[in-house]
């Protein structure tokens, strides 16, 4: 397996004192990770969590290992968007800039289900949540350039599983199709490397770059609608063989992608841990990674689903 690639010294040691950033789904993972290192540079964090206990939790955990960490915790469910409203109107009451906005939280090859407005559950929490709070918060990240929103996407968004990624607007919830976790799995996160690249096209001169990243296979929680914890932790020793890395190492490319300056030269591009694609050249990574799939650089699409998208989550049509 290809070696992680990791963020140069210098990126990490970036003095962020001033600059404030929100990191969704916090509380675990590769968002908890990111969080606590931008905390450590002097950032001030806001942890946008699902579970508001948990996350205050995480937070102690990091204060007791970061003690000047300016923290505060928000409540976000991305599978209602009642809650994304209320937690932008809350954070914007409360705070005039914002320089990093890092749209991590996920969930992967759920059972099939429905959102509280009707969605299906990936394309719902993956996509359309992260897209409406995106929306929201746009002006202030603009005030506050230069600025920027990383879109945690996966390498899966080229193949999940033996799916391809593919963005079907007809049924982009799976009421006409029969539902396959993986493929709508694939197709959250299509949408979320076209979200940051239609997004990069919006911004173009002002000073906020947007991309996607993939983080590596990492071991983290993502895997529990996949396989039972019990035998998550019997087969870590192969899968760490196989290549699948500790958080530190899958968040390298989210940090890289908020905080590298030469991150600007390419707005809406990919950047890519290690991974598995269909083209096996691009499993070293490379940040930016052109990425595999044909449809990660459909141009008309991203402009449809993001007109879709706006209709959606009941904003006007652009
Ligand atoms: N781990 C990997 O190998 C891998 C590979 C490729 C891409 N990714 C991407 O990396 C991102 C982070 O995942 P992870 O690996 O760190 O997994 P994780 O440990 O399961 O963390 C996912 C986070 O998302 C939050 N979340 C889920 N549903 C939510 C909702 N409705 N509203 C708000 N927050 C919600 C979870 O909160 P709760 O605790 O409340 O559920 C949790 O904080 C995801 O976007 C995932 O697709 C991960």
């Amino acid at each position: 397996m290809p070696k992680p690639l990791m963020c140069p010294p210098e990126v990490l040691s970036q003095d962020l004192h001033g600059r404030r950033a929100i990191v969704t789904g916090a509380n675990s993972g590769i968002g908890f990770v990111t969080a606590k290192q931008l905390a450590k540079q002097g950032a001030s964090v806001t942890l946008a969590c699902r579970k508001e206990a948990e996350g205050r939790a995480r937070a102690d955990e990091i204060r007791a290992e970061v003690p000047s960490a300016d923290l505060e915790i928000r409540k976000l469910d991305l599978g209602d968007l009642s809650s994304v409203r209320a937690f932008a109107d809350g954070y914007l009451a409360d705070h005039d800039s914002l320089h990093l906005l890092i749209n991590n939280a996920g969930v992967m090859n759920t059972p099939e289900g429905k959102t509280t407005d009707g969605f299906e559950t990936q394309i719902g929490v993956n996509h359309l949540g992260h897209f409406l709070l995106t929306e929201l918060l746009l002006d202030t990240l603009e005030k506050s350039a230069p600025a920027r929103v990383v879109v945690v996407s996966s390498c899966y968004h080229d193949k999940a599983m033996g799916r391809e990624g593919v963005i079907d607007l007809d049924d982009l919830h799976f009421e006409h199709r029969k539902y396959e976790g993986w493929a709508s799995y694939a197709q959250s996160k299509l949408a979320n490397v076209l979200h940051a690249k239609q997004l990069a096209k919006r911004l173009e001169g002002t000073g906020v770059t947007a991309v996607s990243v993939h983080p590596g296979w990492v071991r983290t929680e993502l895997m529990r609608h996949t396989m039972p914890a019990w035998m998550q932790s019997v087969t870590r020793p192969f899968m760490a063989m196989m290549g699948m890395v500790e958080p530190w190492e899958g968040t390298q490319t989210t940090l890289y992608a908020a905080l590298a300056p030469d991150v600007e030269a390419h707005p809406g591009a990919y950047y890519s841990q290690t991974g598995t694609y269909r083209d096996k050249s691009k499993n070293a990574g490379g940040w930016p990674l052109e990425s595999p799939s044909p449809h990660a650089h459909d141009d008309a699409m991203a402009q449809r689903l993001y007109e879709h998208s706006r209709q959606l989550v009941g904003l006007e049509s652009a």
